[in-house]
């Protein structure tokens, strides 16, 4: 038996700020609130379905994750966010169109109580939107401030003991890091010179870090990745994690992707093209906001495959990434999959896949699971990225110069051992004598 970490106990109420209330965040409140309800089960979320395995097989000991670690309940949760244009959760439910009115019904006096605080907003990095419940707020520097303010009013308000938040927020322009992103003087430097390369997702980030907040982040853009938010999460104390929802198509690279290369087979090619027609999309069809996604995406394969170990079956594949605005599918997107596989002899298989997937069903059990984990490693004293949660995400952040895992089943591992290490358990090696 390890030692058992000291964690806090979850007691009172955790609320969950998400900037960005759009398709992923409403769906992601309203699937809580009718599970709070009895009306559906929490399908998708490891931390209220999956058990975990303790000891040995022999001693069958598999209680449920929320039953072995101390997380917050479902009844415990508040929430709370910002945004440049849905006015409540129940019409930014409706705009998107993800759930039908019927299930919107009976929740539909709580989701209209859900009103985001004016947003930080910059039309530089989103084009395609016109935001305008936007603070009013030239300088960077008083617009983190004000975000401090509105999170501490949030927390007085909703008498909440603990806050996290999960950034839902629009994919923002590509960018490199730059001087100002080096260190934690810097930013501020540059929060207080309106620096152009800050933009509003990393004020964000600054500000919850300052007031004590966990943060993660499910887009693509930089935020949490940035040196200084990296040194300002170790001052303070406080854990952090990104990045990008890993939903459809990357959820199914990074499962097949580990089966080719288990049985040893070839890979010359995959390429991967989806047609979606929400806002997410909408955003995604300005070739600025594709990039950020398109170099997310493109990261899996080698980090799986190895092609340095294994020249001779993944030296030379061709792998693209497209994504095509088509109105008309709205939410629910559609990815194909084509894979050139060789194998015996070199001879030439192909694959096809096509997902017909919903991106805010699977996103939002990820949401949930990343705010209760994150309130856990916060109540565990973590702080930093929390490598253990790669689980849930495309572009994973790695404290390590070997980058970061991507196999979803050694994400999966890592994750579950984790837990099992913080409760004082031995970690399952799946070995001849595990
Ligand atoms: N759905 C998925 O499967 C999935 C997977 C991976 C990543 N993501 C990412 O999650 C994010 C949310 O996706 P979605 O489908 O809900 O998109 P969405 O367009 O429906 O919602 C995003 C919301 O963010 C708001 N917003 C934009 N800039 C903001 C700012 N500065 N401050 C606060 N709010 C801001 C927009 O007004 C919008 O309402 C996107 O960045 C998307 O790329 C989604």
């Amino acid at each position: 038996m390890t030692e058992q970490m000291n964690i806090t106990p979850a007691t009172g109420k955790l609320g969950i700020l998400t900037p960005g209330l759009g398709a992923v965040s409403s769906t992601f409140i309203a699937g809580v609130i009718a599970a709070r309800k009895g009306l559906t089960a929490p399908i998708g979320s490891l931390t209220q379905m999956a058990h975990i395995r303790l000891g040995g097989r022999e001693e069958n000991r598999n209680p449920l994750i929320r039953e072995f670690v101390p997380l917050a309940e479902l009844d415990d949760l508040v929430f709370g966010g910002w945004d440049p244009i849905s006015p409540n959760a129940l019409e930014a439910a409706r705009t998107c169109g993800v759930l039908e009115e019927k299930d919107l019904a009976p929740l539909s006096a709580e989701l209209e109580g859900i009103v985001p605080m004016d947003a930080v907003f910059d039309q530089r990095w989103v084009k395609r939107l016109d935001g305008v419940r936007v603070k009013n707020i030239a300088s960077k520097w008083e617009q983190a401030e004000a975000l401090i303010a509105d999170i501490e009013h949030f927390r007085i308000e909703n008498n909440c003991d603990r806050l996290v938040m999960v950034w839902c927020g629009s994919t923002e322009a590509y960018q490199e890091a730059s001087e100002v992103h080096d260190t934690v003087a810097a930013f501020e430097a540059g929060l207080h010179a309106n620096d152009e390369n800050i933009s509003p997702s990393q004020i964000y980030v600054y500000a919850a870090l300052m007031s004590d907040v966990p943060f993660a982040n499910g887009a693509p853009n930089l935020s949490t990745d940035l040196p200084c938010m990296i040194e300002l999460s170790a001052t303070r104390g406080v854990p952090i994690v990104g990045k990008d929802f890993k939903t459809g198509q990357t959820w199914m690279k990074t499962l097949l992707a580990p089966g080719i290369k288990a049985r040893m087979l070839g890979l010359r090619g995959w390429y991967s093209t989806n047609i979606l027609g929400n806002r997410d999309g909408e955003v995604l069809d300005d070739p600025e906001n594709f990039k950020t996604k398109e170099m997310s995406k493109l990261g899996v394969l080698d980090a799986i495959l190895q092609p340095e170990s294994y020249p001779d079956l993944y030296g030379n594949i061709d792998h693209v990434v497209r994504i095509n605005y088509y109105p008309p599918r709205g939410d629910n997107k559609e990815g194909w999959d084509n894979i050139d596989i060789f194998g015996w002899l070199g001879y030439p298989m192909q694959i096809k896949v096509d997902f017909l997937c919903r991106d805010s069903i699977l996103a939002a059990p990820i949401v949930l699971d990343l705010a209760l984990f994150m309130d856990l490693a916060h109540r565990a004293g973590q702080s930093g990225v929390q490598e253990w949660l790669s689980f849930y995400l495309k572009a994973p952040q790695s404290t390590t110069d070997a980058g970061p895992e991507h196999d979803l089943f050694i994400q999966q591992t890592k994750l579950k051992n984790t837990l099992r290490e913080w409760m004082g358990e031995q970690p399952v090696t799946h070995s001849e004598a595990g």
